[in-house]
């Protein structure tokens, strides 16, 4: 397998409304980064991933950019950012941008040309289309609730948005508007970016006769993915992207694909095809939805996540390259999602760690991970700040008949606002993230749980993660090795063994707050060279034909 210092890094996520705020504003901001670089560092991390801080409306936090080649003034400015950049590769870190190239914000200049008149030269860059019989051109529905249409008295036609109405998707169509965007592209990349993270990239190839979806209210994503899902012309656009921009530099791409399945990210990722090095796929983040969808609640069985996870290891490796993640900006907090953010939030948090950390891949951080952030309650629905959840909740119980109480639990469990509370610094106001006033309000446990706290405990998550980060890099297995999974069948434990070579590595993971026993398959070779880690103290001179795992436990084993 072909060597890539992408593939050997670990990447953080930067959130940077909510990473820590240097002028009191109650927002975060760039030079609030960089006075925490030497966090980063010190936590062994190699690349930055920033999510957007271009100019923006805000109306989904900055993932509706009304300017790609300005910093947005709460963030700070142009010179701000070139610092960071100099900063982050002084200490030998890089640095990948959000790319966001779906859509835009309505503010962006081509969006107010656009809409003006039908023979604008920027008509074309966005989807218009007549109503039918008086309505939406189609039955497609918003990612953000509501039709994906919206209606624009000045030319009588309507545009499409599969995000929120500020946010129109751009026509991938029309060759200049690609080539606007590839311009752009090399303009960061000019400044000496290391790489894009894209934005639902693979949403960008619409079927063009924008067909009525066929079941509406049953389709796993948001009704009418079908016709803008993997479409097809979205190999084309990838491959002359990288003709036109990415194969003239040495960078990291990754690229956002919900609803992604592994044939078609062998596709993506395969480097004979010149598309993307990686995808993040959502598959295991869908694991514990019901038919209806994200708020549809419904319990984790550990079989499907063993199952899911499996399924990416065997079907990229050799072809293409996994990310491995278990949350993010969009998804809740992995601890309380997966683990037990009470009685065992350090130990799950480290078990869950080890678990993907183990795995071939880039694993990334999403910041506030390290410390075992949890998810957070706010009991108004005024104190969520999240487009995605106010427009629901709006839907369901204000426009709808259905319950305040179940609509909060399922915002409780699944909504984006409990990625997005700020980071917790230390025990003082705020968790030391800002003087201000905060522009979400800050989980109140950051008393503690903060960064100081986990700096100061050598027990700590932070210090458990600079220890799987040091592994990751001393050991190619991590990075290069085979995947096998151990007893698919089993409900409480999740082990896998990887190999390269003559090594063997042995994960062994208890996903529950019982103690379990465990033993080797009978069938399985494996001889102890010594453990590498794990979140309990243990002996030294342990006889796999019998072990009893402690709740949460997590071990691994270097051996033959
Ligand atoms: C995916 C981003 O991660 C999410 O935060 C955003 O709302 C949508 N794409 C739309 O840009």
């Amino acid at each position: 397998m072909e060597r890539h210092w992408w593939k050997e890094s670990i990447v953080y996520q930067i959130y940077p409304r909510s990473f820590y705020d240097s002028n009191g504003d109650g927002i975060g901001d760039i030079n609030g980064i960089i006075q925490k670089l030497d966090y980063l560092k010190n936590l062994g991390i190699d690349i930055i991933w920033l999510s957007p801080v271009y100019q923006s409306p805000n109306d989904d936090n900055g993932y509706d950019i009304s300017d790609y080649q300005a910093i947005l003034d709460e963030f700070g400015t142009m010179d701000d950012w070139e610092l960071l950049l100099k900063e982050i590769h002084n200490r030998d870190m890089k640095l990948i941008m959000d790319l966001v190239v779906n859509h835009s914000s309505d503010e962006h200049k081509w969006f107010v040309e656009s809409r003006k008149s039908k023979d604008n030269s920027y008509r074309d860059y966005y989807i218009w289309r007549p109503g039918k019989n008086g309505k939406e051109p189609n039955n497609w529905k918003s990612t953000f609730s509501g039709s994906a249409w919206k209606y624009d008295p000045q030319t009588d036609e309507y545009y499409l948005h599969i995000f929120s109405e500020k946010q129109p998707d751009l026509n991938w169509e029309n060759p200049k508007l690609r080539n606007e965007v590839y311009n752009m592209m090399k303009w960061w990349l000019d400044k000496g970016i290391d790489g894009f993270r894209m934005d639902v990239i693979n949403f960008i190839s619409k079927v063009p006769e924008l067909p009525d979806a066929p079941n509406p209210h049953n389709e796993k994503y948001v009704s009418g993915s079908k016709y803008f899902k993997d479409g097809p012309r979205i190999h084309e656009f990838l491959q002359e992207m990288n003709r036109e921009v990415l194969s003239k530099y040495n960078v990291m791409t990754v690229g956002e694909m919900p609803g992604v399945n592994v044939e078609e990210a062998k596709k993506y990722t395969n480097p004979s095809r010149n598309e993307l090095q990686m995808v993040f796929q959502f598959e295991h983040m869908d694991l514990d939805s019901g038919p209806r969808g994200k708020w549809d609640l419904k319990p984790l069985d550990l079989r499907d996540l063993k199952e899911n996870i499996s399924k990416w290891q065997i079907g990229l490796h050799g072809i293409g390259w996994n990310s491995l993640y278990l949350n993010n900006h969009d998804q809740p907090r992995m601890v309380s999602r997966f683990g037990n953010d009470k009685e065992y939030r350090v130990v799950s948090a480290k078990m869950l760690a080890t678990l993907l950390h183990m795995l071939q891949g880039t694993p990334y951080i999403y910041q506030g991970e390290e410390i075992g952030m949890t998810n957070i309650q706010f009991e108004s629905i005024d104190d969520y700040k999240d487009i995605e959840i106010l427009n629901m909740y709006k839907e369901k119980v204000i426009e709808g008949n259905e319950s305040h109480d179940e609509v909060m639990q399922a915002i409780y469990v699944k909504g984006r606002d409990n990625a997005r509370t700020p980071f917790q610094w230390n025990d003082e106001k705020n968790g030391g993230f800002t003087t201000g006033e905060p522009w979400i309000k800050v989980n109140p446990n950051y008393k503690e749980i903060n960064a100081e706290e986990a700096i100061s405990d050598p027990d700590s998550i932070y210090h458990y993660y600079r220890e799987l980060i040091r592994l990751r890099k001393n050991h190619d297995i991590i990075v290069y090795g085979d995947y096998q999974l151990l007893y698919p069948d089993d409900q409480d434990t999740f082990c896998y063994l990887r190999t390269l070579n003559e090594e063997k590595l042995l994960v062994i993971t208890n996903f529950t707050e019982d103690e379990v026993t465990w033993s080797k398959p009978s069938d399985l070779d494996f001889t102890i060279s010594n453990k590498l880690i794990g979140n309990y103290e243990s002996n030294e001179s342990i006889d796999l034909n019998k072990i009893t795992l402690r709740p949460f436990e997590a071990i691994v084993y270097l051996g033959k």
